[in-house]
């Protein structure tokens, strides 16, 4: 659910991920008027589409909505790695967890990756797939024992995981845990064509159109939409943040991360294999092929949503970064991702909390959703049809047992956002005028908090810095010209709009009087 925002030219390449510059756009229409289907999915990323294409081949009725077009969100912004070796986590979920619970998330994660595979056999889809060793290496002897651990781990588990000295990257090698048989893609080729297969006998993709609330009854559940009302027996909020909160409350259990990627070309072959560090800061390289030849695309800065206003500098970091891994001839594209990262680092995948029967979720994929979105689709497809899933139980959404109220003073500050402000004229000028063309920053004004963004030729809008999910401030994104809300990612373009859920409403206008 990412409307792309306006984007700073100034930095190096094309502001725009590659999946998203060399595969078609999208057209399907928005819903119009009210209509009924078996399920409605609220949100087109590969959980959303997933979900959706498995139960239409289970002969189920399905509404595919999204905000914006499929495909431009997360999914969109991905380095699109299929794979079950989640940088180091097996130890950590046997300790957790425990071996069994453990399991199941490899296990859920094995299915993902062979079932992308085999859609893409049967659906003979040209999505640049192909199989690729997953290494994740070790940057110090430190790091080499965690390194072996988690090799011991993931054999425990069942994964085929090996202990490899020879890390095929540049610099000293202290060794890396490798899992071959892991893959990646190009995601947009592949999910369009997947989505492509659901209008028809009964089911549709609604783009354009934003699921504004949700009503469950007994014998179904209602998606109201800013184009008319979807009556279903279930509903999938696959929107990367559920927009529906209360009383689940995944606020107080997910946080939202930036994190930025290149894509570079460098003078020597990238070796077979998708990599990523044992340490912070996190760094990861892939290569993916291009008629032009191979592109390589890094990633790392990540920083959390809205706790950094100069984003520009997280990508000069990361060139600095690549440039002192290869020699880089030049940077073709930059783009950012963002993504939910959970309190215990496993999805929340079935039904929503809170005591819901008939609403589902999918979220928090902690920046590994191609494997485990695709387990999404296939969790919740048996849960919809009444079935047993092996591998539910791990990610199940209710684990959490405190469920954390919303708090009354919360839905006050957003009734009261907007309204007028009366300011010093002076002091007001003096705030803006230190804001460059282009740019946004929220100032305090006789003790109030002012979000403006000065646009292009040097006009004024105002808005109230008050996010519209929860009552957080948002704060200015230089490098997407976005406002980002630091407490669960909502995200708004220079004039308030929404760009990115959980929130539905843009930002409210603040008049400023003068005086
Ligand atoms: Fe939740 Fe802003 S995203 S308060």
């Amino acid at each position: 659910m990412e409307e792309a925002p306006e984007r700073d030219e100034s930095l190096p390449g094309r502001a725009e991920s590659y999946w998203m510059a060399t595969s078609p756009e999208t057209g399907f229409p928005p819903l119009d008027g009210d209509g009924r289907v078996d399920v409605t999915v609220i949100g087109g990323g590969i959980a959303g589409i997933t979900t959706a294409f498995l139960l239409k081949k289970a002969r189920l009725t399905v509404a595919l909505i999204d905000a914006y077009r499929i495909v431009t969100g997360a999914t969109g912004h991905t380095t699109a790695k299929v794979t079950v070796l989640h940088r180091l986590i097996y130890a950590d979920l046997i300790d957790r967890f425990g071996g069994r619970l453990a399991r199941q998330y490899a296990a859920a994660n094995r299915a993902g990756v062979e079932t992308v595979a085999s859609l893409v056999r049967e659906y003979d889809i040209p999505c640049s797939f192909e199989r690729k060793p997953a290494y994740t290496y070790a940057e110090s002897e430190e790091e080499r024992e965690k390194v072996m651990a988690e090799v011991d781990a993931a054999r425990h588990l069942g994964l085929p995981a090996a202990f490899t000295e020879d890390v095929p990257l540049p610099g000293e090698s202290h060794g890396a845990v490798v899992l071959e048989g892991q893959a990646q893609f190009h995601p947009r080729n592949y999910l369009l064509l997947l989505a492509g297969h659901l209008p028809g006998e009964g089911s549709y993709v609604f783009e354009m159109t934003r699921a504004v609330g949700i009503e469950e009854r007994a014998d179904g559940v209602a998606v109201k939409t800013d184009r008319g009302t979807l009556h279903s027996g279930h509903a999938v909020l696959a929107t990367h943040y559920p927009i529906y909160d209360r009383p689940g409350a995944y606020y107080a259990r997910m946080q939202p991360s930036r994190s930025y990627a290149l894509g570079v070309r460098i003078d020597e072959p990238f070796p077979n294999g998708i990599f990523i560090n044992a340490s912070d800061p996190v760094h990861s390289w892939r290569s993916q092929p291009a008629a032009d030849g191979d592109l390589v695309i890094v990633t790392g800065a990540a920083h959390g949503t809205g706790q950094v206003t100069d984003t520009r500098a997280h990508y000069r970091d990361l060139e600095a970064y690549a440039r002192s891994v290869y020699p880089v001839r030049s940077v073709d594209y930059h783009w950012s991702a963002q993504d939910y990262i959970t309190a215990d680092r496993v999805p929340y995948i079935g039904r929503l909390a809170g005591g819901h029967d008939r609403i589902y979720v999918a979220t928090g994929f902690c920046k590994w959703g191609m494997a485990a979105g695709t387990a999404a689709g296939m969790i919740l497809t048996d849960l919809i049809r009444g079935r047993e899933n092996p591998w539910a139980e791990v990610f199940d959404p209710s684990r959490f047992r405190e469920q954390p109220e919303f708090p009354d003073r919360v839905q006050k500050k957003i009734e009261a956002a907007g309204g007028a402000i009366e300011v010093d004229a002076a002091g007001f000028d003096r705030e803006v005028a230190a804001i460059p063309p282009g740019e946004g920053k929220v100032v305090e004004v006789g003790g109030q908090r002012v979000a403006v963004f000065r646009d292009d030729r040097g006009g004024v809008r105002p808005l109230d810095p008050t996010c519209m999910h929860m009552g957080c401030t948002v704060a200015w994104n230089n490098a997407e010209k976005s406002w980002d809300c630091p407490c669960h990612g909502s995200r708004y373009a220079a004039d308030g709009r929404v760009i990115e859920s959980p929130t539905v409403r843009n930002l409210r206008r603040k008049e400023v009087v003068r005086r």
